[in-house]
């Protein structure tokens, strides 16, 4: 269901001032000095080398908004959030936000993109600046890690013995397959950056002998062999309909005969009454990417049934889409 959106929160909407005032704060990292006790404004200014009285005003509007709490004449972190924010903890998700600050110059100029159509970045983060696509792939990883075990339970891979993981970032879903089924054999192919990501996590997860990484960019040319089961997560909001269609029908052709394709992205719905948060997201693709774009899932069934797959089933609702090949 849309959202419903009320006059007052008209006024939400508009005033982003609160997106950019957690965003600074994420940017200083005040949460992880917090994230040993709390501290005093003046205390954390000698810490992060701020002006005092502007920092605190910006802890007290941090306090309002809920992101902090007030401790006698000290600022003191929330547990429950401190948990994402504090770069001491293991499920500390600040990069996402360092992403979100970084593209802020770039939502300045959405009024112009959307009058001239045209985009003002190249090609996307992982092309473009590779380090930090190295970070994106690192958090995004951590992300995946939390549903990939899921993934693997929901679809059954017992009668198959290879997969390939096609921009399969730093892993985590070829790791889970192959925790999974300790038969599959499992290829993972990226760009190079994000290749050195993957090898820290597979070594972490001691799969190196069962998991092969291949450098590659899966636009240009085959890819490196046929196989049981082709995943492709995340991939292809980031490109256009022809480059789409050309890589699912390249997919295809990297299927073994009997074999079947798992299609994991972001979709908008069909309906284009209900199109989704997706549509949303699409707009973060368009501000921040070349050619990047969500599609609708009907648009990725088309993509799948030129291809050649047979029997497209959405596993997942807007999320997963699977074919089979013939044999
Ligand atoms: C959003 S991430 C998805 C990672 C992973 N599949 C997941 O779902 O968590 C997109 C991945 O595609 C890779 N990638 C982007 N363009 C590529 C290309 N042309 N050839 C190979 N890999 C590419 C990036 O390096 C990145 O790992």
């Amino acid at each position: 269901m849309a959202r419903k959106i009320s006059a007052p929160s008209l006024f939400q909407l508009g005033y982003y001032w609160e997106a950019k005032i957690f965003l600074t704060s994420v940017k200083l990292d005040l949460y992880t000095p917090l994230a040993k006790g709390p501290k005093t404004a003046k205390n954390l200014a000698g810490l992060i080398e701020a002006d005092t009285d502007a920092l605190t005003r910006l802890l007290d509007a941090l306090v309002s908004i809920g992101l902090l709490r007030r401790e006698g004449d000290a600022y003191a972190n929330i547990p429950e959030l401190a948990e994402f924010l504090a770069k001491t903890s293991r499920f500390y998700m600040g990069e996402l936000m360092l992403l979100q600050d970084a593209e802020w110059d770039h939502w300045g100029k959405l009024e112009d993109i959307i009058k001239t159509g045209k985009p003002t970045v190249q090609d996307n983060i992982f092309m473009n600046t590779p380090e930090l696509g190295a970070t994106v792939s690192k958090v995004l990883h951590r992300m995946a890690k939390r549903v990939a075990p899921a993934l693997a339970e929901k679809i059954d891979l017992s009668d198959y013995k290879t997969l390939i993981d096609v921009g399969g970032g730093g892993g985590a879903f070829t790791i889970a397959f192959c925790q999974r089924y300790p038969h599959i054999k499992a290829s993972l192919f990226d760009l190079p950056q994000t290749l050195k990501v993957a090898q820290e996590n597979i070594a972490q997860a001691q799969l190196n002998h069962r998991i092969e990484l291949i450098e590659g960019n899966f636009n240009t040319g085959p890819l490196p062999g046929t196989y049981d089961v082709v995943f492709a997560s995340d991939i292809l909001h980031y490109q256009t309909e022809a480059e789409n269609a050309a890589l699912v029908k390249r997919l295809y052709d990297a299927t073994e005969p009997g074999g079947f394709i798992i299609i994991k992205d972001m979709f908008i719905d069909d309906d284009e009454n209900e199109p989704g948060w997706n549509a949303v997201f699409s707009i973060h693709m368009m501000v921040y990417s070349e050619k990047g774009r969500c599609f609708q899932g009907k648009k990725i069934r088309d993509w799948m049934t030129q291809a050649g797959f047979d029997n497209i089933v959405e596993i997942e609702k807007n999320t997963i889409l699977a074919g089979t090949k013939g044999v």
